[in-house]
């Protein structure tokens, strides 16, 4: 698979990447639950998915809070020579029923009891996963620079977060850059294209890593406007393909490069949708689509 790098960092990871928001059943601790989540994420990584994005809330309508890195932990502590094949990317920062901490305090506690859960050593991309509006962007800052430092995160980034959110925070960091933002980006949901998170990516060097690129599967489903679903049937069938190839393959053509995160859990599905790096959108498909999704184009 193609791979691009996490903003300016070194860490280079494939094109479409894995999401555990939906890894972690009611069970997370049985040889089963392990072995399935298992044949996932090796799926994953033998199809170049090679950043696993989790966070620490994933699974708290299943099995509880963190479960879903328990879950991720166990595969590795399986299969120790994963770890070397992923990049590792979590989140913090929503703390139920709060809704949002990213005070200093929490954010290191919440840092090292996700290492403890996924039982690493660092973690390569730490992100906080919504905007606390009660935190000053220089104390979030200083304690993503204190665990940068401290050798427990790698890379830093943000997730859901405006681009007045991500400047206020690149202000405060200083010459550390955050390498990611993470917005929800699909033809369901195409904000992103204007209200400045992608050009701000562009404009800084942080790589968009794409949630829900398939609109929570809605697009695969045909859960969709009539007018978007055809325009995408007729470019998936001109290039026989699945229609969920063809709406990562328009996320991915952007030119900020938007990594979508998938989160599929048959890995048949995950197979398919590697697919999308071979589908070349013309300008003209590319637009068309935007336009069916409701994007006016004057
Ligand atoms: N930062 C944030 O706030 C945030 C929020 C949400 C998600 N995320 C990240 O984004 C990742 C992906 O989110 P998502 O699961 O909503 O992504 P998605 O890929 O848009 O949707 C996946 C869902 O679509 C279903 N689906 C139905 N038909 C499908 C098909 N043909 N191909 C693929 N999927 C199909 C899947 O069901 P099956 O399992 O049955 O295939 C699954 O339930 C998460 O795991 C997480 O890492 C981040």
């Amino acid at each position: 698979m193609d791979t691009t790098r996490l903003g300016r960092s070194d860490i280079e990871v494939g094109r479409i990447s894995y999401g555990c928001w939906r890894l972690a059943g009611h069970d997370v601790t049985s040889a089963a639950a392990v072995a399935e989540a298992h044949q996932k994420i090796e799926t994953a990584l033998d199809c170049g998915m090679t950043l696993i994005d989790t966070a620490d809330i994933y699974g708290v309508d299943t099995a509880g809070f963190g479960a879903a890195e328990d879950l991720l932990g166990r595969v590795l502590a399986a299969h120790p020579s994963l770890r070397e094949r992923m990049v590792v990317a979590t989140k913090g920062g929503i703390v139920p029923p709060v809704p949002y901490d990213s005070s200093a305090d929490h954010l290191r506690a919440a840092c090292e009891a996700s290492m403890r859960r996924l039982g690493v050593e660092v973690i390569d991309l730490y992100q906080v996963h919504r905007p606390d509006l009660l935190a000053h962007p220089a104390d979030v800052a200083r304690v993503l620079i204190d665990l940068r430092e401290s050798g427990k995160v790698r890379e830093i980034g943000v997730s859901n977060h405006s681009p007045s959110q991500v400047a206020a925070l690149q202000a405060h960091l200083g010459d550390v850059p955050l390498a990611t933002v993470q917005p929800e980006l699909s033809l369901l949901h195409i904000d992103p294209i204007d209200d400045g998170v992608l050009d701000g990516a562009m404009a800084g060097g942080l790589t968009p890593l794409a949630w829900s690129p398939l609109g929570q599967g809605r697009l695969a489903t045909g859960d969709a406007a009539p007018a978007l679903l055809s325009a995408i049937d007729a470019v998936a069938e001109r290039e026989s393909v699945s229609r969920s190839t063809v709406a990562l393959a328009w996320v991915m053509a952007h030119p900020s490069g938007p990594v979508p995160i998938i989160g599929t859990q048959r890995p048949e599905r995950i197979r398919e949708a590697a697919g999308a790096l071979d589908v070349a959108l013309s300008r003209a498909d590319w637009y068309s689509l935007i336009a069916a999704a409701g994007r006016p184009l004057p």
